[in-house]
C-alpha cells in the first residue's frame, strides 16, 4: 500500500449520477479487484473506489455520486490532486478463469470487471460480460466492454434496455461459462450464488473505517474464520461464504 497523490487529468459525468475519471499518478500493485482509497477534504474517512483500469502510470476509476463525499468528488476537474492509498485488498484470482469466465456487474459492481475483462481477453479467454442496472439511463460501459470483444448481455429491472429484470434473468441466456467473477450491491452478489452452477469469486462493497487491516471495522464471518473485506477481501471465494 502506498500514499500517492494523483492528478486528475479528466472527470466526466457518463451515466446518470456516474462519473469516469482518469488519473495521471504512479503506484505499484494496480490489478482487477484491487481498490483505492480517497482523501477527500473535509472528510474524516476515506471513500473506496474499485479501480476500474490502470498501469503504473493512470487510473481509471468509475463512480456513482451517492452522498457528499462522492458529490465533491464528481465536481473536481482536471489538474486538481488526489490523495490516495493504492493498491489496496487482494482482487480477483484470474488463474483460476478457465476458458469461458463469465463476468457479472450489478451498478457500481461494474468497474472493477472492466480490467478484469481485459485481461482476460488478453490471455485469449471467451468472456461473456452480464451488467445490471435499474433504468436505461443507468446504463454504462456496455460499448467499452464490446470494444474490448466480450459478449454483453444487459438487463435492466424496468426493462428499458436488454433483458427485462436482474442480472440473474440474463445469466439464465448464457449457455456454458467455467467460472465467474462479481460485484455488486449484496442482494445482487446472494442471487448470484443461488443462480450460478460452478465456483466464482464474490467482491463486496462492505462499508469501511481504515481500508487497510487496522480497524477490524469491515470484519465478516466466513466457512474459513473471520476476514476483513478490506485486507482479506474484498473478493471472497464462493466456497467461504456465509451469508
Ligand atoms: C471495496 C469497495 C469498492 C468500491 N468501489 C466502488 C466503485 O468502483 N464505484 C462506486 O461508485 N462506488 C464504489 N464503492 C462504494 C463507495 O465507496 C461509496 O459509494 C462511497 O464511499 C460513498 O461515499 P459518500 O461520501 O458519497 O457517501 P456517504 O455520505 O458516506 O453515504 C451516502 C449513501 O451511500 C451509502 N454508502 C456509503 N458507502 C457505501 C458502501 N461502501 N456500500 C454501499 N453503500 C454505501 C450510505 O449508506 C448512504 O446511503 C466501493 C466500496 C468498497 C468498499
Ligand atoms: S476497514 Fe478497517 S479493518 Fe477493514
Amino acid at each position: 500500500m502506498t500514499e500517492s497523490i494523483f492528478t486528475i487529468i479528466s472527470n466526466e459525468k457518463i451515466a446518470k449520477n456516474t462519473y469516469k475519471m482518469v488519473l495521471a499518478g504512479a503506484a505499484d500493485g494496480c490489478a482487477p479487484g484491487k481498490f483505492v482509497n480517497i482523501k477527500i477534504d473535509g472528510f474524516f474517512l476515506r471513500r473506496p473506489i474499485s479501480v476500474c483500469d490502470g498501469n503504473d502510470e493512470s487510473l481509471t476509476l468509475v463512480y456513482k455520486a451517492v452522498g457528499k463525499g462522492t458529490e465533491k468528488m464528481s465536481a473536481m476537474g482536471k489538474g486538481e490532486k488526489l490523495n490516495v492509498l493504492a493498491y489496496l485488498g487482494n482482487g480477483y484470482d484470474l488463474t483460476k478463469s478457465g476458458d469461458a469466465p463469465l463476468l457479472i456487474g450489478g451498478g457500481v459492481g461494474v468497474p472493477p470487471l472492466y480490467m478484469c475483462a481485459k485481461k482476460l481477453i488478453a490471455e485469449g479467454k471467451k468472456v461473456t460480460v452480464v451488467l445490471g442496472f435499474n433504468t436505461a439511463d443507468e446504463v454504462f460501459y456496455k460499448d467499452e466492454f464490446e470494444a474490448l470483444g466480450a459478449r454483453v448481455l444487459v438487463a435492466t429491472a424496468d426493462g428499458s434496455v436488454g433483458v427485462k429484470g436482474f442480472v440473474t434473468n440474463a445469466i439464465e441466456e448464457v449457455e456454458n461459462y467455467s467460472y465467474f467473477y462479481t460485484c455488486g450491491p449484496e442482494p445482487m452478489l446472494k442471487a448470484v450464488y443461488n443462480a450460478t452452477s460452478t465456483s466464482g469469486e464474490f467482491s463486496f462493497e462492505e462499508r469501511m473505517g481504515c481500508g487497510f487491516g487496522a480497524c477490524v471495522g469491515c470484519t465478516c464471518k466466513t466457512k474459513y474464520g473471520n476476514k476483513r473485506i478490506c485486507k482479506d477481501g474484498p473478493v471472497l471465494v464462493k466456497e467461504e461464504i456465509i451469508w
